[in-house]
């Protein structure tokens, strides 16, 4: 009859289709597991070794190749030039030439936030205070992870040469070499410190001093031991253009592993200022958390060039982080 062979042809077809694609997916699934499952230790698969770093994201280019001393030594203003065609949509290099972004005539050493007529979200202010090559390459690598908030619309230069280039090129334009601050003139530093210190400490409401009275009763660990420490990872995005986490491993700043409960000053074949060990002897919660407020309030003369972290709840998180991370 007519329905019931339709019926035979079509449920046939069917089958048959079913079986052709159950078929096609166990040959494609075994194929895959030789792949995948045995690309580990298989040296014909390299392919998917590389996926092992993948998730750390940008911490491999943090993590590996020369520090940035080395690499901005060897910076090639040429290719900078070229790397600064991806800041042009955006940056003028004349002097007064705001567009969406402020121009970058003299930015290298220029104070943050200051190029008269652009109106500045106020994120990158909150973070640093003057563009020096450290600041820049932070910011440049990851502006929004640097300082959260900006408007500036860029995902960032991930390549470590990229950064060094285009801030050689900038720093060119003017007659106003910048160094790096790795090797500070260290009396000439540290009273300008001081005074900017005494500046910010008369405009802030509350002086670090009685804050840290005041955490006094249980001390700062107690509101570490409750922090989050992934949280910290993040906030740990600030310091990582300059401190590495491995055991030796020191960049701008001295490595940080086991950095809590360690002596100040104290990491082997760093070159100090001498200003922390002026005024601590051990990283407790507690010191940590007064130096990371305000690096050179606490420390003057410290050769770490960073503005501090102004929220108590990221001194927290990132403490805790760098305790999990030892332990
Ligand atoms: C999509 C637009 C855009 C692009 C692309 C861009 N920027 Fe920016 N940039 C901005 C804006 C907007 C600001 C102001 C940010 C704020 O106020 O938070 C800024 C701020 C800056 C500052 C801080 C200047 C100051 O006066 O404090 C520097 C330095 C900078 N950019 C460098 C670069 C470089 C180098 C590149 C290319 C590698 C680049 N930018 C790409 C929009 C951009
Ligand atoms: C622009 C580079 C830079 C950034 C960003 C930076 N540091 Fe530092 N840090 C340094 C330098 C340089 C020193 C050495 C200071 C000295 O000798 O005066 C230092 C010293 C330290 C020390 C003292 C270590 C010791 O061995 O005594 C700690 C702790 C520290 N930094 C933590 C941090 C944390 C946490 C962050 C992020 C929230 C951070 N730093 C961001 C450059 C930096």
């Amino acid at each position: 009859m007519f329905d019931t062979m339709t019926m035979t042809k079509l449920v046939g077809a069917l089958c048959g289709a079913l079986l052709v694609f159950l078929v096609g997916k166990w040959v494609s699934e075994s194929l895959y597991a030789m792949g995948g499952g045995h690309g580990k230790g298989d040296d014909h698969h390299q392919a998917y070794v590389i996926d092992t770093g993948d998730d750390h994201g940008g911490d491999e280019a943090a993590e590996e190749g020369p520090d940035l001393a080395t690499l901005y030594a060897a910076a090639d203003e040429a290719s900078g030039a070229k790397v600064f065609g991806k800041c042009k949509a955006c940056h003028k290099l004349e002097k007064g030439e705001n567009a969406t972004g402020p121009y970058l005539y003299g930015v290298v050493g220029r104070d943050v936030g200051t190029a008269d007529g652009f109106a500045y979200s106020g994120a990158m202010q909150a973070v640093a205070q003057v563009w020096g090559v450290e600041e820049l390459n932070a910011f440049l690598e990851n502006p929004k992870g640097f300082a959260p908030g900006t408007k500036m619309a860029f995902s960032g230069l991930k390549k470590a040469e990229d950064r060094a280039d285009v801030i050689l090129y900038l720093d060119l334009l003017d007659g106003d070499r910048v160094e790096l601050a790795s090797a500070p003139a260290e009396e000439a530093a540290a009273e300008p410190a001081a005074e900017e210190a005494a500046t910010e400490e008369a405009a802030a409401e509350e002086p670090a001093a009685e804050e840290a009275a005041s955490a006094d009763a249980a001390g700062f660990a107690a509101v570490v031991a409750a922090a989050d420490a992934d949280k910290g990872k993040k906030v740990f995005n600030k310091c990582k253009a300059c401190h590495k986490l491995e055991d030796g491993k020191n960049g701008v700043g001295p490595h940080l592993y086991g950095v809590v409960g360690r002596a100040v000053d104290s990491v082997d074949g760093f070159r100090y200022s001498g200003s922390l060990s002026a005024v601590a002897e051990t990283w407790t919660a507690d010191t940590l958390n007064a130096f990371l407020e305000n690096p050179k309030g606490f420390a003057p003369g410290t050769k770490m060039a960073f503005a501090g972290l102004k929220k108590e709840e990221d001194r927290a998180n990132v403490i805790a982080y760098l305790e999990s991370v030892a332990n």
